[in-house]
């Protein structure tokens, strides 16, 4: 107890300042000169192109890369704030874009290269041609077997398999609204999404493979019926389709006329092709759900113009993709990531998009470097997570392999330049542009990274905004934080941009709520400039323009009044040398509100005890914050509780700390650890005198959600 009241008055010495912002400026790193000659953005006059006085004619640039029906007669329509559309009066269609226009130069190149978990099956290549007929003969089926018509919704519910790209541009095709729902997710979770979409067809799939073993998935799907039911929807068709051919791996019962196998109908479609609707700028392309503070999943409505202008373009200068690239990447097309950054961007393009089925680590943590290798993947994308993931499991395993990559992106945390160092070492072996790419499902595409070529890069900060994006971030009150202060505050963008999502899905007032209302002093307004889209994060501007993002606002410790950022935290403790991953947990306290506890997991053959490291952790802790973010706790625990998509579930472990609900954890990608993890902890508390609390309604609500929001 001691310390606590040591720390709760000494915390009085250090500002805001110190406290909210941790990570040491890192120095700029280079990138490699090799690839700059061939690069997309090579040339400084892009900057000027894009500066703030040319909005928003700059974004005519990227709808250029696009193949309109009609061209717009407006950029962009800012009568209406926040419902701004682009390219009014624009016509063009999605899978057009991403498949027909290719047939004649790159037709007999591969589209997509699937590669399946089990690595005795061959990688399966698709190409262009290929891609344009299984489109067509989907999309027949969905128009005369489904009766689906333009701007209707249809749900998938899908794993990592070519079937999912080809069913959303089937969808595209027809104008059909597409809502894909992450395979990972439980079938109450897609069922309850199906309700809100008010869609009426299921698409999915009896199986897929998962860490070695087929996974029966189809089963999830009477529980989503179910769970649409309660929300006044029933499910009319489902369209399954089958992992392997002829085959059917699930315990869940075909039901006559509601249920049926693709691989049946579609010979009916054989060589059919359908016309593309020509599609309005401002219709809806997809919804892609996604958790907020509070409340129900929002649907983000994304575009068919304007997001597909803005994915085209910022895979093109920000992930640097040619048409002669295979471009891999590491995320699930059920996230807005693979939406955005493995479909529409890249094919868009008219690249070679890879897509793997499995874990990263099966069955051993070579497994990407070997793909890498074997499909001489040259630009590799995926989250700090993975490369944590990797680095802990097979950190000599890169260097056994030949392959080249010339730019690696990261996406979907900060990543700790500890993390960074590693992956641009031991990954990318020196020689590889890193682009870190910060934004959000709401924003369609990259908000903040660098140009891979032309801007140095900074460990930890994604870097300044991107193309024709201005960031502007405000304090509390809502005045304008100078640029370099080092303060931080509520990172917004201050102009329209055409990757914004149109609004949440049937919401329009929850859209204006949730992400404008705080910075939007006049509600009349009908200037732009009075609308700047609140992001969510918490965020840095350094001197040079660059930033550096401190998380959700919504994932920030108050300890004794002082927001502690839940990555600064961990990024502390990941500097240890042993640990390999660290989560940071709120756990209320009688004295200072709140303290932190640190869950850590090590790295393998770590020599020296827990107890060691965890006085280690708590020592750089205190170094890199300060002593009033010294956790209360450091556990060590076997792996970190995380989602299908590999994300740390803090609520979970938030849980244990305070004695409280887990909640459910059958979405978890290792259920099994929480009993472990909350056996060790539990007792461990007791026997210190760490008393079960009594907690309030709203303080249990707060470590319920605690961290939801990245999730
Ligand atoms: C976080 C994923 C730091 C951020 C594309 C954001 C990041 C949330 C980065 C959105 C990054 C994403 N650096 N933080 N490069 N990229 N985030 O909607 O907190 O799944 O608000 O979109 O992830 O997550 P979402």
């Amino acid at each position: 107890m001691a310390d606590t009241t040591q720390a709760a008055t000494e915390g009085a010495e250090y500002s805001e300042d110190q406290i909210a912002v941790h990570w040491r400026e890192e120095e700029y790193v280079q990138p490699p000169e090799e690839f700059k000659a061939q690069a997309n953005a090579n040339d400084e006059s892009i900057l000027e192109r894009f500066s703030a006085d040319r909005f928003p004619e700059c974004f005519v640039e990227y709808a250029e890369l696009l193949t309109w029906d009609k061209k717009w007669d407006e950029i962009v329509d800012t009568s209406n704030p926040p419902f701004f559309k682009w390219f009014v009066g624009g016509r063009l269609n999605a899978s057009v874009n991403c498949v027909d226009r290719h047939l004649e130069s790159r037709g007999e190149e591969n589209a997509i290269i699937w590669v399946p978990e089990p690595e005795d099956s061959e990688p399966v290549e698709i190409t262009y041609r290929e891609l344009h007929r299984r489109v067509n003969e989907f999309a027949a089926l969905l128009k005369e077997f489904c009766g689906v018509k333009p701007q209707d919704r249809v749900t998938f519910h899908m794993p990592m398999v070519v079937d999912l790209p080809v069913a959303m541009l089937a969808c595209a095709r027809l104008g059909v609204i597409h809502s894909e729902v992450f395979g990972g997710f439980s079938g109450h979770a897609c069922g309850q999404r199906m309700g809100d979409a008010k869609s009426t067809i299921l698409v999915t799939m009896d199986a897929y493979y998962r860490n070695g073993d087929l996974v029966d998935h189809k089963i999830k799907a009477d529980e989503a019926v179910e769970a649409a039911r309660k929300e006044g929807i029933e499910v009319e068709k489902i369209l399954v389709f089958r992992r392997i051919p002829g085959e059917y791996h699930s315990q869940s019962e075909m039901v006559e006329g509601r249920d049926f196998f693709v691989d049946e109908l579609l010979p009916q479609y054989s060589g059919q092709e359908v016309e593309p609707e020509s599609m309005k700028a401002e219709d809806t392309l997809f919804l892609m759900y996604t958790s907020g503070t509070t409340g129900r999943p929002k649907g983000a409505q994304h575009s068919v113009g304007g997001y597909l202008s803005y994915v085209t373009g910022t895979s093109k200068y920000y992930q640097d993709i040619h048409p002669d690239d295979t471009y891999w990447c590491f995320a699930d097309i059920g996230w807005i990531t693979g939406h955005s950054y493995i479909v529409y961007g890249p094919l868009a393009l008219g690249t070679t998009t890879v897509m793997y089925e499995g874990v990263p680590t099966y069955p051993d943590a070579g497994r990407p470097w070997r793909i890498a290798e074997k499909l001489g993947v040259d630009i590799f994308h995926t989250a700090p997570t993975t490369v944590r993931m990797l680095r802990k499991v097979g950190p000599d395993e890169p260097a056994k392999y030949d392959y080249h990559f010339k730019t690696m992106t990261t996406v979907g945390e900060p990543i700790e330049p500890d993390v960074w160092r590693w992956y641009w070492k031991v990954v990318g072996k020196g020689q590889a542009a890193i682009t870190d790419t910060w934004w959000m499902t709401e924003t369609g595409g990259f908000l903040g990274s660098t140009l891979p070529f032309l801007q140095p890069m900074k460990p930890g900060s994604c870097g300044p905004e991107a193309l024709g994006i201005q960031l502007v971030i405000y304090d509390e009150n809502g005045n304008e934080i100078p640029k370099g202060s080092g303060k931080a505050g509520y990172i917004c963008v201050r102009n329209p941009w055409p990757g914004r999502m149109l609004t949440v899905w049937g919401q329009d007032e929850r859209f204006i709520d949730t992400y404008y209302k705080r910075f939007n002093k006049d509600s009349n307004s009908k200037d732009w400039r009075d609308w700047p889209f609140m992001c969510g994060d918490g965020a840095v501007e350094a001197e040079d323009g660059y930033f550096r993002i401190l998380g959700r606002i919504d994932d920030v410790i108050n300890v004794a009044g002082h927001r502690l950022g839940t990555k600064e935290l961990e990024s502390a403790a990941i500097e240890v040398d042993e640990v390999a991953e660290a989560a940071a947990v709120p756990v209320f306290d009688d004295v200072r509100g709140k303290v932190v506890e640190m869950y850590i997991a090590l790295k393998p053959n770590v020599s020296a005890g827990d107890e060691e490291v965890a006085k280690k952790v708590s020592a750089q802790i205190e170094r890199d914050i300060g002593k009033i973010a010294r956790p209360k706790n450091v556990w060590v625990v076997p792996d970190m509780p995380k989602t299908r998509s590999g994300k740390i579930m803090r609520r979970v472990i938030a849980g244990i700390s305070n004695f409280a609900d887990v909640g459910d954890v059958s979405t978890l990608a290792n259920p099994e650890v929480v009993d472990q993890i909350r056996d060790h902890v539990q007792s461990e508390k007791r026997a210190r005198g760490e008393d079960v609390q009594e907690l309030s309604k709203h303080e249990e609500e707060e470590i319920k959600t605690f961290g939801a929001s990245s999730e």
